[in-house]
């Protein structure tokens, strides 16, 4: 690992595992990217590898070098304006009206370790010797502005991840129009784009498209990052699948307005930008201020998109999720929001987690309806003090007694809103997202309080703080159920109003900071409708996000396998719920639901009061094998071995870092008519052991059962009807290394 600088070629050659990513300074100043792909040897003759003449229609920027044109060559941090008509990393309009600017080198440090990002959340460090920063300084004197350009390698991780600040050091005031965090330009455009799209209950499905010439882009606008697009990319050569061939990922450490875009030139060169979403952002940059974009980890794989996601699942677990529950295993708990919505009170309340503890659950989560007089969502968020209606004890009293019960106790908060019939908005209607003179868009009966305001912040972080102070409270549901319209804050001046969503954003995480910090003991678990801001920003603060509301097992398959593509298991919490299931009307097996949900942070979601015996046994059958594995599901090396989205079987597995134990999966949603004889490739073991499959007698080879296959049961041969599965079967095996 390192980054390497050829001071008499002006060349940057940074190795990360398994990786290169190479730029050049040019005579001109200009900083141009040379390649970025498997590792290659230092060498004195990178140079060679850029590759730029001149073409008719492609304007120059001197008579003296009509071949450099901005246009096709590849760079950095691409400027508007000075012959480059493809789409910028950043654009900046000056006090004279001038939206043109040009970047030159101006120089640069290489450090150990690898800074924080003030105000956002990043990936880190825990010792210097893990990583190394290279930052590169670019000014425009007629601007009179510097861009610092962050780049990190690690050690252990095929990973770089960039950030830019942009620093207005001249007299005048600047509007940064666009502000993106990294740009990397590609000399082919031979990929497919992979996205993870969706909406509300069912999030991050995989999509895939050919690049084609033009601009290809997903983003939000919605003020978080959203069920729709997730702010993830991936291009995947044309030849590679999940176990070869190169793939190139990029993430986005932010909660709020994205844009990821790939554009294709008339010379098939392909530009990937990623940041902030410039549509409706501006950022008023006095003299002397700076602004900081968030960070981009890209990930590079020369071994097919399975192992991008487990570069992205161990980076991300180990250097981005923080605190106590980073490295814990965690908890499987009850929550009662599918048992009985907003109409319950302490006797019920009581009744769940004490059932919950006989099956040997761990953690009472109670979800929305405590406080205020919230009886249904047309009242109440803003009101963060409980309803004695329903809990005559108080959260306090009730806490306690789920601990006498031997469970400890979680909380649901919906923090960031405010409905209307609220005291907080009768006392503060100034306090949410508006603008003057229009009506208030509602969604959920409810507005989002302005968060780019500081007392707003202030306020939450102390009435939060209140409750989670008196009650014994050990881990949090941090809900968020709307997006944000009429984007405008009272708190702001006219020409600062497109800074709002950002100012936003940035609100949130200092809320986010603060708790985490003063609460470290909870584990806080991020949700917004379900799956609706799974990000890495959020991952920063909370370790795992609620995956979806959709507890459908035949959905969360797709949801589940989507997510893993960038977020780890650990990140992902899986629950089994009710049949008819609450989001799909579906029936499925209460097995099925279990060997879904066993992949992920596992819990219930039902009432366990209403279970019949051999339900109960069957949980407490499901509980026992999770405690076995979980440190192995939450922890592992992730495989996918077939895709609810190519058929009608999915396959996963995890393998531990030593190889010596796996977990395998099969579910197969509809039954077969005479079904063939199927085997199922495993990945990741030792080749040269001997494993035994857990509760049967037979040894196989590691080889065996990765080359040839384990042997799929039969679920149909024609022969005997009675022995029909039928649809929606899920099978498991627990793979342990034989001495
Ligand atoms: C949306 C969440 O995704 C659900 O799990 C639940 O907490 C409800 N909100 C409560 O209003």
């Amino acid at each position: 690992m390192g980054i390497i600088y050829n001071q008499s070629e002006d060349i940057f050659h940074l190795q990360a595992k398994d990786s290169s990513y190479i730029m050049k300074v040019l005579e001109t100043g200009h900083l141009a990217h040379l390649y970025w792909g498997r590792r290659l040897r230092d060498s004195n003759d990178f140079s060679e590898l850029l590759n730029y003449k001149q073409r008719v229609l492609e304007p120059y920027l001197s008579k003296d070098n009509k071949d450099l044109s901005l246009d096709i060559l590849p760079q950095e941090y691409p400027a508007y304006g000075r012959t480059d008509f493809r789409q910028p990393a950043y654009q900046i309009e000056l006090e004279n009206g001038s939206r043109i600017t040009e970047l030159k080198y101006q120089d640069h440090e290489i450090k150990q370790g690898k800074e924080k990002l003030a105000g956002l959340p990043a990936t880190y460090v825990e010792s210097e010797s893990e990583a190394e920063t290279l930052k590169i300084t670019l000014v425009d004197e007629v601007a009179e502005i510097k861009v610092v350009l962050s780049y990190t390698v690690y050690e252990d991780f095929a990973a770089i991840t960039r950030s830019a600040k942009l620093i207005n050091t001249g007299q005048q005031s600047l509007e940064l129009n666009r502000a993106l965090s990294a740009s990397v330009d590609f000399k082919d455009n031979d990929f497919n784009l992979l996205q993870l799209s969706g909406a509300w209950s069912r999030e991050r499905h995989v999509k895939r498209r050919e690049l084609e010439h033009g601009i290809q882009s997903i983003e939000s606008t919605r003020g978080a990052s959203s069920p729709y697009q997730n702010p993830f990319l991936a291009l995947e050569r044309k030849n590679s699948d999940e176990q070869q061939g190169e793939v190139y990922g990029f993430s986005l450490v932010y909660s709020g307005n994205f844009l990821a875009q790939v554009q294709v030139n008339h010379f098939e060169q392909t530009r990937v930008n990623l940041g902030i979403n410039p549509f409706d952002f501006k950022w008023l940059l006095e003299a002397g201020e700076s602004f900081q974009t968030p960070e981009v980890v890209m990930v590079y794989s020369s071994q097919g998109l399975n192992q991008m996601s487990q570069t992205y699942h161990k980076l991300y677990r180990t250097r981005l999720a923080r605190g106590k529950y980073r490295d814990k295993v965690r908890p499987i708990l009850i929550n009662n929001w599918e048992a009985t919505y907003f109409d319950f009170d302490e006797e019920k309340i009581l009744e769940i987690a004490e059932a919950g503890k006989e099956l040997g659950l761990e953690l009472f989560v109670l979800d929305d309806g405590w406080f205020g007089s919230r009886d249904d969502d047309t009242s109440s968020l803003g009101d963060w003090y409980v309803d004695k209606k329903k809990l005559p004890n108080g959260v306090k009293g009730l806490g306690e007694k789920i601990n006498d019960l031997g469970l400890e106790f979680g909380l649901w908060f919906e923090p960031e809103m405010v409905s209307k019939d609220s005291d907080l908005y009768r006392q503060h209607p100034d306090w949410c997202i508006h603008v003057p003179d229009r009506s208030r868009s509602e969604s959920r009966n409810q507005l989002v309080l302005d968060l780019s305001r500081e007392e707003v912040c202030d306020k939450l972080i102390e009435m939060l703080s209140d409750i989670l102070d008196r009650a014994p409270i050990t881990y949090v549901k941090w809900d968020m159920n709307r997006h944000l319209t009429e984007i405008g804050s009272a708190g702001l001046s006219a020409e600062r109003q497109s800074e709002t969503a950002h100012r936003h954003i940035l609100g949130l995480y200092r809320i986010l900071e603060e708790l985490t910090t003063r609460f470290p003991e909870i584990l806080f678990e991020s949700c917004a409708s379900g799956g609706g801001r799974f990000d890495p920003g959020m991952l920063y603060y909370m370790p795992q996000t609620w995956t979806s509301d959709d507890t459908d097992a035949v959905e969360r398959l797709k949801i589940q396998y989507g997510t893993s593509i960038v977020y780890p298991l650990s990140s992902m919490g899986a629950h089994v719920s009710a049949v008819p299931n609450h989001q799909t009307g579906r029936v499925t097996s209460l097995d099925m639901r279990g060997d879904v949900a066993m992949f992920g942070n596992f819990g219930y979601e039902l009432d366990l009061t209403e279970l019949s015996a051999t339900e109960k046994e069957k949980i407490k059958e499901q509980v026992a094998e999770y405690k076995e594995v979980r440190k192995l599901v939450q922890q592992g090396k992730f495989y996918r071995l077939l895709s609810p989205f190519s058929g009608n079987e999915t396959a996963w597995m995890l393998v531990s870092e030593d190889k010596s134990e796996a977990y395998v999966a099969y579910y197969k949603v509809l039954a077969e008519p005479n079904a063939g004889f199927y085997r199922l490739q495993l990945q990741g073991l030792d080749p040269e052991a001997d494993y035994k499959l857990v509760g049967e007698e037979q040894v196989y080879g590691g080889d065996q059962l990765m080359y040839a296959g384990l042997k799929l049961p039969e679920t149909f041969n024609g022969m005997d009807h009675t022995k029909i599965e039928g649809d929606f079967r899920s099978y498991v095996w627990k793979l342990e290394l034989l001495d």
